[in-house]
This record gives structure tokens, sequence and C-alpha cells, in this order.
């Protein structure tokens, strides 16, 4: 795909090395103008529907402060249990509704597929913000977004995912954008939580290796790429209980890393990085939620032609 403009996203899969260059230039502008004007004139005559089915707090508020930042404005839900969902209304019909009354939508969901079954029947474009254990495309380019302003490229890098890379979307969507520049990646999870076969698939299996041990290679990385373990995915409390804690960077561990290396982290973190290495210059999980908002920003007005 050549042009976001009136397309859907679904997958990190659609986006190629020409468009993540057009959303990384123009989120930095959207860095700049924020800082200088507050709120731009943008798409004031559009309307986003921000539909979350699922908890959140970043990718929710940074879409939504996006789009007010760029003049637009914004109805939706983030608790499904006050809409008609709780009386029995299937996902598409909510989505046949909310097209009639919007321009844009963003959606969140628990069940993998949801946002391409939303795209079968949808008018208007719809923006993957996460569904289930599948993907999290807008999530990887403020990922990738921030890896190329601490890299100032993706070319050829070294990244570890480490934790639960079986449930964990943003890490699905994320390898599929790195696999483009030739990284080598480590995908360092308990065996039983290790990267799907459906990504695995997608990847140039030359490039990555699979392993249990963190310690093989964290002073190895220039991206070490932390997760949490996705608690709301397993089957039981005693399933999840097995998995917490399994790797945690602390003030001991990340002296193992190179001094020039990133750590980086979607949030929210349970116990995976400890508090007291943030203050540490590798540390990049907050930055990356700041970056999440400009990223969007480019995304929209990408969608919207405006760019
Ligand atoms: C992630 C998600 O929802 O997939 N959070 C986010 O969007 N920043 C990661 C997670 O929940 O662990």
């Amino acid at each position: 795909m050549s042009s976001l403009f009136n397309q859907s996203l679904v997958s990190a899969s659609q986006l190629d090395q020409g468009l993540l260059s057009q959303i990384f230039t123009l989120a930095s502008h959207y860095k700049r103008k924020v800082a200088e004007q507050g709120v731009l004139d943008i798409l004031s005559d559009k309307l986003m529907a921000s539909l979350f089915f699922e908890p959140s707090t970043r990718t929710r508020l940074s879409f939504e402060s996006a789009m007010q930042r760029l003049g637009g404005r914004v109805i939706g839900f983030s608790d499904a249990s006050t809409t008609s969902l709780a009386k029995g209304e299937t996902l598409e019909d909510t989505i046949k509704m909310v097209m009639q009354y919007t321009d844009l939508i963003v959606m969140r969901h628990p069940q993998k597929g949801a946002a391409q079954r939303a795209v079968e029947v949808s008018s208007v474009p719809i923006l993957n913000a996460g569904d289930g254990d599948g993907e999290h495309p807008t999530q990887a380019c403020l990922d990738a977004y921030t890896i190329f302003e601490q890299k100032h490229s993706l070319q050829g890098l070294k990244v570890a995912f480490v934790g639960d890379l079986k449930f964990g979307r943003t890490v699905h969507s994320l390898c599929q954008i790195l696999n483009q520049y030739n990284s080598e990646l480590f995908f360092v999870s308990p065996k039983t939580l290790g990267m799907p076969e459906w990504i695995l698939q997608k990847l140039d299996s030359s490039r990555y290796s699979q392993t249990e041990s963190l310690e093989e290679v964290i002073s190895e990385v220039d991206v070490l790429y932390m997760t949490r373990i996705q608690k709301e995915r397993f089957k039981s409390e005693d399933e999840y209980k097995k998995y917490k804690g399994v790797y945690i960077i602390n003030r001991d561990a990340i002296t193992k890393m190179k001094s020039d290396s990133i750590l980086m982290h979607p949030l929210p973190r349970v116990d995976e990085i400890d508090p007291e290495v943030d203050t540490d210059s590798r540390a990049m999980y907050f930055e990356q939620a700041k970056n999440g908002m400009y990223v969007r920003m480019a995304l929209l007005t990408m969608v919207f032609g405006k760019a």
C-alpha cells in the first residue's frame, strides 16, 4: 500500500517503508507544531468514533487527544457494558450504526479478528487499536518511531522481544515492521508463551531466533522490548501465576545492557521493569507513550488525506 488515504489499518503488514517514513516525518512535524500552537485546525470538519470494548489508558487517550489536537471531534465509549452490546447487539450491527454518525472508527476489541470483521461491514475507515491477541498496528508505529528517533535508523538493528509473545499483540505487529529492515530478532519467552506460528510465518526465518534466556541476549541487543504477561488472556489465575515475574529488568539487570541500547515497554507494566530504572537514560517507555499522540496525529491526517 502506498497511501493510507481512506484506508483501514488492521495489520502492521499493510505498512511498507515508504508509509513508515511518511509517518515518522509527520509525527516529528506535529511534535513541533503542537509545542508551538497547542491545537491545530486540520480536521475541524471530521468526527472520529472511539470504540473501546476492552480496557485502555494510553491508546484511547492518545487517539482522542490526537484527534482533538488536530481540531477534530470525538464520540465514543470506553466501557462496552453501557452500550447495546450488553443487550446482545453484534459487533457488525454496532459498526453499521456508528459509521452513519462518524467519519472514522478507532476500535479495540477482546477478539482477534474483530477489526477485520468491522472492516468488512464498514463504509468508513477502521483503525485497529488492538484486537485480542491479534495485532496492535498503531502501537507498532509509535514503537518504530521511538526507535527511529533514538537510533536514527531501523536498519539492521538487534532487537529482543521479552515476555508474553504468545498473547502480546504489540510484539506481533512490531516484529513485522522490523522484519522489513533486516533486523535480527530475538524472541525471549517461556516455551509455552512463544511467538505464534501465524506471526513466525510472516518473518524471514534466517533473521530470528527463539530462546528462554534473557541472559543470553541482554548484552548484545540495541533494543530490549519488554512485555507484560497478558493476565486477561489466561484460562485461570493459577496458569497466569506460573509466568508472572519470569523476566525482570532492575538496576542490576540494566547494567548488562549496552550503553547505547534502549529499553522499551508498551505499558502498562506489572513487574517486568522496576521503577528504579525509570531514570536511566536508556528507559524509553514514557517517551513511547508521549510519541503515541504525534504518531496517531500522523495516521489520522494520512487516512483523511490531509497530510
Ligand atoms: C498494550 C495493549 O493493549 O496491547 N498496551 C498499549 O496499548 N500500550 C500492551 C498491554 O496491554 O500489555
